[in-house]
């Protein structure tokens, strides 16, 4: 089977860069020979700083796929669902390339952005560079611990990547979709505890799952755990962290998944709710500003760019 890139299953990590370029005209053949050298990149900076868990990942966006690999698309790749319902917004942004740089080490993130940037030279314009980090036990700045539920072991690969039956051009594969949401931290911190605690349907300090019967229709983890028709879950692999400064505070939200499907369910339930008026109240203290559909090839397929 085709090897995955390690960022998407890897495990959570003390620092993050996300950064997001658009593709200037006529870059195409250049842009290739530059992804297709990136997880070499990787490797070597890994090996370098050894102690640092550096990993990442290089994705394509679903409205520039096609100009840059016309050879195929990966079957499923579809823009990014922009929803709205009242006030609540999940907007579509603009965005060619992705690339995701982890480790524990905040110096070694800085090196191996700088490298990435100087390899795409000025065949792309950066329009998103958001460091993020690791915030108490794995907490959001909300104070809650975010990817309890997250797929562990084995079955974070189930759950990420592409299946070799479902698309075998494109198997090893991951479907990502990143929002970067700016919370409203003066209002969220004016909420009592409990009624903090409902909004995620966890308790805060001791990260308990509400019984379902004390779990409000409005937590998010009542709109986001969601059942196929057959009672098996939907699920996403997260690989969410905080940023922020004195005065933007937020989560940088990445999902890895097999298909788009699942997201794209779950953020429907969050905006538009259950039909009947439940929709997830986490979104009155928290803001998408961007959404971005992208694809992230295997290592496999990354590789042939270069040909
Ligand atoms: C669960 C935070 C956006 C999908 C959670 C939890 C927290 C959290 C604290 C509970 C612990 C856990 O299981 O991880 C946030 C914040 C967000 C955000 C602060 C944005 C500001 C999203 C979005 C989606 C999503 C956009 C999908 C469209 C999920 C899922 C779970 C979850 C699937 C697990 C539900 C369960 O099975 O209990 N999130 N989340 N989250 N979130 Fe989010």
């Amino acid at each position: 089977m085709a090897r995955e890139q390690f960022g998407i299953c890897a495990e959570p990590n003390l620092h993050g860069t996300y950064l997001i370029f658009n593709a200037m005209d006529d870059s195409n053949a250049f842009i290739r020979q530059a992804l297709s050298r990136i997880p070499a990149m990787l490797d070597h900076y890994a090996d370098r700083f050894s102690e640092a868990n550096l990993n990442g990942v290089v994705a394509i966006g679903a409205n520039y796929w096609d100009e840059l690999v016309p050879q195929g698309r990966p079957k499923l790749l579809a823009p990014f669902p922009t929803l709205q319902a009242d006030d609540r917004i999940a907007p579509a942004t603009s965005g060619d390339i992705y690339i995701e740089i982890r480790s524990d080490r905040a110096d070694v993130n800085h090196i191996v952005s700088t490298k990435v940037v100087e390899l795409l030279e000025d065949k792309v314009e950066l329009i998103e560079q958001t460091r993020a980090f690791r915030y108490l036990d794995g907490r959001d700045l909300t104070g809650f611990v975010d990817g309890t539920e997250n797929p562990q072991g084995l079955h974070r690969r189930e759950v990420a990547l592409v299946r070799e039956e479902a698309d075998p051009d494109f198997a090893g594969g991951s479907y990502l979709h990143i929002q970067r949401y700016r919370h409203n931290m003066k209002l969220w911190n004016m909420l009592k505890e409990k009624a903090q605690e409902d909004v995620f349907g966890r308790t805060k300090l001791d990260n308990v799952e509400y019984a379902s019967a004390d779990k409000p229709l409005t937590a998010h983890t009542k709109r986001t755990n969601l059942k196929d028709a057959d009672g098996k879950s939907i699920e996403i692999l997260r690989q969410s962290m905080p940023y922020g400064d004195m005065k933007v505070q937020g989560l940088f939200f990445t999902s890895y998944c097999h298909s788009p499907e699942p997201f794209t369910l779950m953020l429907k339930s969050m905006i538009q709710g259950d039909g009947e008026g439940h929709f997830d109240h986490m979104l009155k203290y928290t803001e998408a500003q961007t959404g971005v559909a992208f694809f992230a090839p295997s290592l496999n397929v990354l590789a042939g760019l270069a040909e």
